[in-house]
């Protein structure tokens, strides 16, 4: 059964659904940039208006009341708070749009969760080298310390970054999000690291300056998909679905909760390719330095991004030039037993979700764990009766309800990706995660639960009374 104070939420981030991206001082960022340059998103499309969130708040609260949840989960967009990515130049008029935004969630009784940086780093601080510059990690602190001082007297839950392999991979290394570098073998591994730092930093500056006073917690969010060996009797198989788990999740929650080094796993991975290819491993994949405080401990709980699985093989990538494919040197295949969403890369495999978990306690030191996304996406034609959606949420919460009860992981709250229909990034408005619809052809952007919100709702209102009969009604099927 989940505990009494589950966390029952859903999430979204500013660059996705805030729009206003040059309104009341807001200085640009790299989404603004990638977006406007073209050719890179669905249609040309772009987050300048999105679901206008930035002047349609309220109607985001009525849809998290409506849904019933304890909690909300927000990105805060940097270059609002701070146009030029610094604090010698605040914008009070983004300070005043969070402060509604929390003291509104407040007095509903939901809780938010705040997330610093969900992808959307100040242009700012890109033109100075972004991610790959080290300096990046102090201006992020100072960053952080502004919004711990601002928000923390009323936010409890803090997420430093989010997903830094989808930053690090996608932004720096396959180049198909901001800030669009395609620097295959290197690039990410240095951008991944500088994130690590800047959150250790933060995470410091918390514990150091406001935890005492603000009682809060902080952590990161890591996203991975489950994977699993092809064959379970081909040593190989075996070895690259490890492999697979040491460059997605291990790549930054080893620091953070096991050695306070990269996986041995990776480190030896890529040293063994950068000595084919006449490299020095050290200088793709750095160390820790002992001048940077200690990355080991710097999360009060595990964050977890999760929506699908894959099946691993070994090889299949070795002829390329150097890349971060090069360096796992597995392939991943989708089991055909899969159902697939509305996006290929996204098959429904409920369980995979349980088994990871399980992975989490048992590797991670059994943490507090929250899933902080987890969603289920539609394209085409629109469908409020997203019958397949309302299936991925009911299997989906029941075998969290499994990880709990049967494996004894401490799963404290799970976060639906996403609360509305919003700008789904290289696919633009195509692709829709919302518990509620947004219409984008209509100037209001009106808002209309799907199927899956009501069906989500009528969840979470069943566990936050109820205490008994719950999982009979999450197997109730359609
Ligand atoms: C995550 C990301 C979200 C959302 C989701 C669905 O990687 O954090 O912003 O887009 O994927 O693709």
């Amino acid at each position: 059964m989940f505990p009494r104070d589950f966390a029952w939420g859903a999430s979204t981030s500013a660059y996705q659904i805030e729009g206003g991206w040059q309104a009341d001082g807001k200085g640009p960022s790299i989404w603004d940039t990638f977006c406007h340059e073209k050719g890179g998103v669905f249609g040309n499309q772009n987050g300048d208006v999105a679901c206008n969130s930035y002047e349609l708040w309220e109607k985001d609260l009525e849809c998290i009341q409506q849904l019933g949840l304890t909690h909300y989960r927000l990105s805060l967009s940097w270059a609002r708070l701070l146009p030029d990515g610094t604090t010698r130049n605040v914008n009070q008029k983004g300070v005043q749009y969070y402060n509604r935004v929390i003291d509104d969630l407040l007095a509903c009784n939901v809780s938010p969760m705040v997330t610093l940086y969900h992808f959307d780093l100040p242009q700012a601080i890109q033109n100075l080298g972004g991610w790959k510059s080290p300096g990046v990690a102090t201006l992020f602190d100072s960053y952080s310390k502004f919004c711990f001082q601002t928000f923390g007297d009323r936010v409890k839950l803090w997420i430093t970054i989010n997903e830094p392999h989808v930053c690090a991979k996608l932004g720096h290394e396959v180049g198909i999000h901001a800030p669009g570098l395609k620097e295959k073998g290197t690039a990410a591994y240095l951008v991944g690291h500088n994130m690590l730092r800047a959150h250790s930093m933060a995470w410091h500056s918390y514990n150091s300056e406001y935890r005492a006073t603000q009682k809060g917690a902080v952590s990161l969010a890591l996203n991975s998909d489950w994977f699993e060996p092809l064959d379970p009797l081909r040593h190989e198989d075996v070895a690259s679905a490890e492999r697979d788990l040491a460059f997605t999740l291990g790549w930054f929650a080893w620091p953070v909760f096991v050695t306070g080094d990269y996986p041995e796993l990776m480190r030896s991975a890529i040293e063994t390719q950068s000595k084919m290819m006449g490299y020095s491993g050290n200088l793709r994949l750095p160390r820790f330095s002992k001048e940077d405080p200690p990355i080991l401990g710097t999360a009060d709980f595990f964050a977890l991004n999760h929506y699908t699985s894959r099946k691993v093989k070994s090889g299949g990538c070795c002829r390329q030039m150097l890349s971060m494919k090069r360096d796992l040197d597995a392939e991943e295949v989708l089991d055909p037993s899969w159902p697939i969403s509305g996006v290929s890369w996204l098959a429904v495999v409920p369980h995979g979700l349980r088994k990871l978990l399980k992975y989490i306690k048992d590797v991670f030191n059994n943490p507090t764990i929250y899933i902080t996304e987890n969603g289920f996406a539609q394209v085409g034609p629109l469908q409020i009766e997203d019958v397949e959606r309302c299936k991925f949420y009911r299997k989906t919460i029941l075998e969290v309800v499994k990880a709990i009860e049967e494996d004894g992981v401490n799963v404290r709250g799970y976060f639906a990706w996403s609360l509305m229909d919003n700008f789904e990034w290289t696919d633009g408005f195509s692709v829709r995660f919302g518990l509620f619809h947004v219409d984008f052809s209509g100037a209001e952007l009106s808002r209309t639960i799907y199927r899956s919100g009501r069906e989500y709702s009528k969840i979470i209102s069943k566990y936050k009374s109820a205490q008994s009969g719950c999982q009979g009604f999450l197997e109730d099927d359609y």
